[in-house]
């Protein structure tokens, strides 16, 4: 049990780290791996709460085995069916074969889908409100439908003000050895981790999100215990705006982010062109991707982050470029909402492509005002397209303005 650590005086952490997967769900790189958080609470009954990928069953079980310290485990409680928590469940049954799993009617259906074998008399369903007691600590559980799947609970401990949030809260990167927000300084070191996690992973879900932010406002919560990253023990409200903020599609940030697609470095000059004249204008916060080498969860990320966005692509094929086309697909498929654009085209003998792109936008995505100011590129970046430039950079000033000025005044008349 030697990565376990001490949650609260009764509440073990067992969960693992894992540095070995490069993409996490096949799909999203994590160079700085992850967490499987499990939590373990030894009250009158021993209660385990979810489990963890199976390439790191045995690290967990060690733990688990090691707490509990012979005794029987009489609880289990699968918040999340996802197999990144939910790898581990079989084993611990086989181990434990008279613990009562608690789960969703739902997390029951899936769990026998994946093949795992649960008595019926071992398995209890908990609906939205249901409470139940473990000794000196007494628990309600609440549905929390698409945050990430639809099976999905999360519960909390009246006793304590903990809320087991399954995925909500969570973030990329493995933890080794830390495990409270306090012990790491997560604004300069997680918060890119934790928002690229949750707005490619649940970022569609986005109402979803709100309804859990809703139900946790009407309890006071003192500690957050999620199925990835840190626990929150300090600065939960600092954290529960930021997932506010994300699941009302709402920037964070006053900033630019420029994604372009570029062949041979022309669209790209163009690019940089453009970000300089921001920053000659005072806007420094701004980005450039290279949509080529840049992973799209990054780009989704960013976008999450940022007021504005600005497209910068080659015509290809008489259309968009496709790792742009591919980009911007996913901003609708993750309901990406509420951005001022602007766009850059490039084309050396039909220039198409800004129109497509400004017409998917305005068919696919809500609430994306895309600028009239445009520059077009007849191969290159010229004299010629200098009015154009500053024009661009002028109308993404002028409408961060604008933007400032109807948030002030809908502030004031809420006050
Ligand atoms: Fe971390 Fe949706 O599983």
């Amino acid at each position: 049990m030697y990565t376990v650590r001490k949650v609260l005086d009764d509440l073990y952490y067992v969960g693992a780290n894992d540095h070995r997967i490069a993409l996490f769900e096949n799909i999203f790189p994590i160079p700085e791996g992850v967490t499987y958080n499990s939590y373990l609470l030894m009250d009158e009954k021993t209660v385990l709460f979810d489990s963890v990928d199976w390439n790191l069953g045995k690290d967990f079980l060690r733990n688990v085995e090691g707490v509990l310290d012979g005794r029987d485990l009489d609880y289990f409680v699968v918040h999340h069916m996802e197999p990144d928590h939910a790898g581990a469940i079989e084993e611990i049954i086989l181990r434990h074969p008279n613990v009562q799993v608690i789960s969703s009617e739902q997390g029951f259906q899936i769990m026998r889908q994946i093949g795992y074998h649960i008595k019926d008399e071992n398995a209890i369903i908990v609906k939205e409100g249901d409470t139940f007691s473990f000794g000196k600590h007494e628990f309600v559980f609440l549905e929390a439908p698409m945050v990430h799947w639809p099976e999905v609970i999360v519960s909390y401990d009246t006793t304590t003000g903990t809320l087991f949030s399954a995925d909500a809260f969570g973030t990329f990167g493995a933890l080794d050895g830390k495990l409270f927000n306090d012990e790491v300084n997560f604004e300069r070191d997680w918060l890119d981790s934790a928002r690229r996690y949750l707005t490619n992973i649940v970022g569609k879900y986005g109402p979803f999100v709100q309804d859990v932010l809703k139900k946790a406002s009407t309890v006071d919560i003192k500690m957050i215990c999620p199925l990835h990253g840190p626990v929150w023990r300090t600065d939960i409200p600092w954290f529960i705006d930021k997932y506010d903020k994300w699941s009302r599609y709402e920037p964070e940030e006053e900033g630019v982010m420029i994604a372009y697609a570029s062949m041979y470095g022309n669209t790209e000059y163009a690019a940089q062109a453009l970000a300089s004249a921001l920053c000659e204008r005072g806007m420094t916060n701004v980005v450039v991707h290279d949509v080529s080498n840049t992973d799209i969860s990054y780009l989704i990320a960013d976008t999450f982050k940022y007021s504005h966005l600005v497209l910068a692509s080659v015509t290809y094929n008489l259309g968009i470029y496709p790792i742009m086309k591919n980009f911007i697909a996913d901003l609708e498929a993750l309901n990406v909402q509420n951005r001022t654009v602007g766009i850059i085209e490039n084309g050396s003998w039909a220039c198409t492509v800004g129109d497509k792109m400004e017409d998917f936008l305005d068919e696919h995505l809500k609430m994306f005002d895309v600028l009239n100011e445009r520059i077009t590129l007849n191969t290159s970046l010229n004299e010629a397209n200098e009015n154009d430039l500053n024009a661009l950079a002028d109308a993404i000033i002028e409408s961060m303005k604008n933007i400032r000025e109807v948030k002030e005044k809908s502030g004031e008349k809420e006050a």
